[in-house]
């Protein structure tokens, strides 16, 4: 199998002329795939019912005879104007109840059966026109679900809102107690009075929140399921996939990951961030979470600069090409951009492209150019298949969770992707590997396991994290979880639930330091930590107190056998001594990466990657497989990167 290399092809923007200039480059560029049509629904289709495939089967024909596969897209991103001026009910409704018009994109409700209707037509034509032809490699649905309407709150929306909540409770008193709509006279005496949690005077309540959050990423899930049925009749052995967006909060991704062949994502980390590629490192161990050992493709990243920051930095020399392998040592088979030439019109007329408005004597193109030979080279060289390296640590990630920690009216406002970061860039600096999994998912091949804030969790979750402890896994749970169960309802008595044992302790009160930053003594210690609260030990050991704040002289982190609990919210410096402890204790002596520099081991490879200003000495034995040079002693100057295969 190939490693694809390409990005979104537009050719609509573009007149007939430019089309075979544009083949022949992608064959310069090494370019082997391309992503057709995911804006073309107002060109596929021009009028209600009439299509117009002309266009695309040249297209299909040029791509194809250049040797370029093409991810054919369903185009049902962007609804073409007369389809919304013809049902304006299709467009979407703010929670301030106000219509989205069209002139842009995305423009639909998720809920809308008129939608869908229209929608699944044209996939149904696309698939039966393309379905045999030659160059159709991959289905690309829709594009990046909830990019710009994640929910809807239309009265069409209403409506499915109120059927899926009659599916899930059978009577509104079930509703009603879930709810907890005794408080502020909000009982329900039919399904009928409810609604979407339109604006409101003050906080809305948190259950029905929640619930509309859950609704919202089933309904994006079925617009995608609509499209994939009528796919996999027509072309059943045509792959598909849709875009991800990385830790994207509105689409439960663990959801969503299951029903495509093979997961694939964008990426627009900020080229002027120096820590951005953590947090790109981050997002490529998700999608590998995500992939579940097959491998996914970056779907789109940028050349260079993007449009839509509020300052658009380009990126670096190299810059592009260390990010790109940041996935491929993370079992990406796929390095794709947005798009292949940059528009001349449009709102992203300024957003970079593959081949840029200068043209090719410029620095992106001759990057373009190299890197796709580069990746061309290593096409029969490194796997297809992935067999993934075992890996050491276990950060847990709840999609509910996330939304009901970060709703209004908590005890303070917190953020879940700072958690997951603060706690990803703890273990990877310790050398340990990462894997995300769902809080249900088995842990019993983890050296170590994290829990941060996981706030909502249901009693399954925490009697599979009480297990793994139980078992002799190593645990870290951190404050706030455990606090509500699925209907976000309190676990009264010192919160908690089951792992109030495992943990030998409760909780009597939160102490939160707003605006005064409390130390840590003891065992690990930590500079500053935002969050204290009033820990009880039932068995627990002590090993850190609060130094000051409320909770001052309490306990800050304890630990119970292999079961530790982290009452504060600690600084980098804290979570790494304590990982430091904690592997210690394990005994567990791993290699430590440099800072700023990458070392991913993926079956018989290491990549080394160099995000540092200043070069970096490669210290491993083996052959460079991008220099065909032994590794040991070659220097990576800044985004220099080395594949060293033993
Ligand atoms: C997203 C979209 C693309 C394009 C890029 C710009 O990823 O899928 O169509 O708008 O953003 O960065």
């Amino acid at each position: 199998m190939p490693i694809w290399y390409g990005g979104d092809y537009n050719p609509e923007q573009w007149p007939r002329a430019v089309w075979d200039e544009d083949a022949s480059l992608m064959r310069t560029a090494g370019v082997n795939l391309a992503t057709v049509g995911v804006f073309s629904w107002s060109r596929l289709e021009p009028r209600d019912g009439e299509f117009d495939f002309e266009w695309l089967d040249v297209v299909l024909e040029k791509l194809h005879a250049a040797g370029v596969r093409a991810d054919l897209a369903t185009a049902t991103a962007s609804p073409p104007p007369w389809l919304t001026l013809k049902h304006p009910e299709i467009l979407p409704v703010t929670a301030s109840g106000v219509r989205l018009s069209t002139g842009s994109r995305q423009q639909y409700c998720p809920s809308s059966p008129l939608y869908r209707r229209y929608a699944t037509r044209l996939v149904t034509a696309l698939a039966e026109r393309y379905g045999s032809h030659p160059a159709l490699q991959m289905w690309h649905v829709n594009n990046e679900y909830g990019c710009h309407v994640s929910r809807c709150y239309c009265d069409v929306s209403a409506e499915a809102f109120r059927g899926w909540l009659r599916d899930k409770y059978g009577t509104v008193e079930g509703l009603n107690h879930a709810w907890g709509t005794a408080f502020w006279s909000q009982h329900y005496s039919s399904f009928d009075e409810v609604f979407p949690p339109r604006d409101a005077p003050t906080f809305k309540n948190p259950a029905q929140l929640l619930d509309f959050d859950r609704f919202g990423s089933h309904e994006l899930l079925e617009c995608f399921r609509a499209e994939a049925a009528v796919l996999r009749q027509v072309t059943p052995d045509i792959p598909l996939t849709t875009n991800f967006m990385g830790f994207f909060k509105p689409a439960n991704y663990w959801e969503w990951a299951k029903e495509l062949d093979f997961v694939s994502d964008d990426s627009y980390p900020d080229p002027a961030d120096e820590t951005a590629y953590l947090h790109s490192a981050m997002t490529r161990d998700l999608m590998r979470s995500l992939a579940g050992d097959k491998p996914w493709v970056l779907m789109e990243q940028a050349t260079s600069a993007v449009n839509w920051r509020p300052q658009n930095a380009a990126k670096r020399p190299g810059q592009m090409r260390a990010w790109s392998y940041q996935a491929i040592a993370r079992e990406a088979r796929g390095i794709m951009y947005f798009q292949w030439r940059q528009s001349i019109a449009g709102a992203e007329q300024f957003h970079s492209g593959m081949l840029p408005h200068s043209g090719t004597d410029t620095r992106v193109w001759r990057e373009v150019v190299e890197f796709g030979a580069e990746l061309t080279a290593l096409s029969g060289v490194l796997p297809s298949t992935v067999a993934a390296p075992p890996v050491e640590a276990a950060i847990v990630l709840d999609w509910e969770s996330w939304w009901a920690l970060e709703q209004p009216a908590r005890p303070t406002r917190i953020s879940y992707q700072g958690q997951l970061s603060a706690w990803y860039r703890a273990f990877t600096q310790a050398g340990l590997r990462v894997r995300f999994v769902h809080p249900g998912a088995d842990l019993s091949g983890f050296r170590v396991v994290v829990a941060p804030t996981l706030f909502l969790a249901t009693e399954a979750s925490l009697d599979n994290l009480a297990g793994y402890a139980r078992d002799g896994g190593t645990l870290i749970v951190t404050f706030q979880t455990g606090i509500v169960d699925e209907n976000l309802r309190v676990r009264s008595g010192g919160y908690l639930g089951p792992l109030q044992r495992t943990l030998g302790l409760w909780i009597e009160e939160f102490t939160p330091l707003a605006g005064h930053p409390a130390a840590l003594a003891g065992t690990v210690t930590s500079s500053s930590v935002t969050w204290s609260e009033v820990v009880r030990p039932a068995g627990a050991t002590v090993e850190s107190e609060f130094t000051d704040g409320p909770a001052a002289g309490g306990p800050a982190i304890t630990s119970n056998g292999t079961a530790w609990y982290v009452a504060a919210d600690l600084a980098a410096d804290g979570k790494a001594a304590l990982v430091e402890t904690i592997l210690g204790r394990l005994g567990l002596d791993l290699p430590r990466p440099a800072p700023g520099v990458e070392r991913i081991t993926s079956q018989a490879d290491t990549y080394v990657i160099n995000h540092n200003p200043l070069p970096y000495v490669v210290e491993l034995d083996g052959t460079d497989l991008l220099t065909g040079k032994p590794a040991r002693g070659l220097e990576l100057p800044q985004y220099g990167v080395a594949i060293v295969r033993a």
